[in-house]
């Protein structure tokens, strides 16, 4: 008998187990898969070993540029997926650990929900009943497979990959084509394209990058169509042979050739065998439905991460975590999602927060946009010989409070930080004219666009 059975392991999962134990529960966590979940085995860590390797290698291609010179440079792929294996084993071995020394226990197996009986919600595993007072769910996505002709024969073949498959190939693709130009299409040209894959992205949209500010991901586009990627945008995927991805495009139909081709259109919550129906929880456009205490639509049963949808990030899984076990705990805590930074670790990385001019307009607040050039930072200029990057921000005339911060530049997965903290405390413009930036550092370009207002 349990206080709380999470349902899980992946970020929203471990954490909400660590802090329900920290908090004096007794908790057990049930994962079918592998501790640390898609962020940790098959998303966030591994692609950020793989895109630090390809920044290194650039770096080294290019050096002459900052008067270093090297010859005979090579990237070894199968060095570096065997690197991004050990730091995966080193990560999944301290959430492990730290789950250990909180004293979860943790089962592997298939949790399906039963139902309650006497107040208490009743959970199978590997053919036991494990009863608890809590339930969190945090049973995360997968990634969307649509029916296009051609898909489910490629992921069969191997022709098609999804972020698990790209993960494990023993060799780069000579022609690579991405379906989707979102965060891991992207993230995964980026690497390709630096490892000398010939690079294609099909994107359906009439901009690559999502909700990305539109300058900014015309400039990422900019910057990788100089690299060699060919973007396709506003294009239908039609169908796939295992040689070709066929699309359409302004009323024609095209193809490009690929020997291998990662299908990266989105997520989509599991929800799917977890028993849900058995306690009748309420299910909205595929994900877990809950209140901002995360707490689903039966009492005592709360639903974090990816599964809930929204925004399906690894931090805001954390947080949400953290607001369901503060509420179990009977600490009075809110999700709110005002301030949730997004980042695309490409070359150069691009990172927002808050409202973007877009959003802004379409609320109908009064705002100011003012841009700058990352030239106005010191240190970039001494760092990036011939960078593009910009920095855009977002600010509210009513209450004169930073309201959105959006940037592509080297170190913006870094810098969006302390924009995060601005955005989400709604201190006034004057008091952040206060706030003392290290130089000569590239952050300081978020002082200098708020000192040029
Ligand atoms: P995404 O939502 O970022 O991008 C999907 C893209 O596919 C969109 O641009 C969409 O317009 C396009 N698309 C949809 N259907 C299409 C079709 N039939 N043909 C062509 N294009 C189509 O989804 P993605 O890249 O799969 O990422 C999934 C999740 O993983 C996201 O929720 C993201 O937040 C998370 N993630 C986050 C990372 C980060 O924070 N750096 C890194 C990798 C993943």
């Amino acid at each position: 008998m349990y206080d709380v059975i999470v349902i899980g392991a992946g970020p929203g999962g471990y954490l909400a187990a660590e802090r329900a134990a920290e908090g004096g529960k007794k908790t057990l966590l049930i994962e079918k898969e592998h501790i640390g979940g898609v962020c940790l085995n098959e998303g966030c860590i591994p692609t950020k070993t793989l895109l630090y390797s390809a920044k290194l290698y650039d770096g080294a291609l290019h050096g002459d540029k900052y008067g270093v010179k090297a010859e005979k440079i090579s990237i070894d792929h199968k060095a570096v997926i065997k690197r991004k294996d050990k730091v995966i084993k080193t990560l999944v071995g301290g959430v492990s650990a730290a789950l250990k020394s909180k004293k979860v226990d943790v089962i592997t197996g298939s949790a399906v929900i039963k139902g309650k009986k006497d107040g208490k919600v009743q959970v199978e595993v590997n053919g036991e009943i494990k009863e608890s007072t809590y339930l969190i769910i945090a049973s995360g996505s997968d990634s969307v497979k649509p029916p296009i002709p051609g898909v489910l024969e490629g992921l069969e073949s191997g022709f098609v990959l999804t972020n698990k498959e790209v993960l494990k190939l023993d060799e780069p693709p000579k022609e690579f084509v991405v379906i989707g130009g979102g965060v891991i299409g992207l993230e995964m040209a980026s690497y390709f394209n630096s490892i000398g894959s010939k690079v294609t992205v099909v994107e359906m949209l009439d901009k690559i990058a999502g909700p990305t500010d539109a300058k900014i991901s015309g400039i990422l586009k900019k910057e990788y169509e100089k690299k060699g990627i060919t973007f396709n945008l506003s294009s239908r995927v039609t169908k796939l042979d295992n040689e070709y991805v066929y699309f359409e495009k302004d009323g024609k139909e095209e193809k490009v050739k690929a020997d291998k081709v990662l299908l990266s259109i989105g997520r989509r919550a599991n929800t799917i065998g977890l028993g849900l129906e058995n306690l009748n929880i309420f299910i909205e456009r595929g994900c877990i439905k809950v209140d901002e205490r995360q707490e689903t639509n039966v009492a005592n049963v709360y639903a974090v991460g990816d599964c809930v949808g929204g925004i399906m990030l690894a931090h805001t899984a954390y947080r949400e975590a953290e607001v369901a076990v503060n509420n179990i705990l009977g600490k009075k805590d809110r999700m709110k999602y005002n301030a949730v930074p997004s980042v695309i670790y490409t070359n150069p990385e691009i990172a927002s927060v808050g409202e973007s001019e877009e959003s802004a307009k379409e609320k109908g607040m009064d705002v100011i946009v003012k841009e700058l050039p990352m030239q106005y930072s010191g240190r970039y200029v001494a760092e990036n010989e011939g960078g593009s990057g910009i920095i855009r921000i977002v600010v509210d005339k009513k209450w004169n409070t930073l309201v959105g911060v959006h940037m592509i530049a080297n170190y913006a997965s870094e810098l969006i930080l302390g924009a995060v903290t601005m955005v989400e405390s709604q201190i006034s413009i004057d008091e952040i004219k206060k706030i003392i930036f290290p130089h000569p550092s590239v952050g300081e370009i978020i002082r200098e666009a708020i000192f040029t207002l």
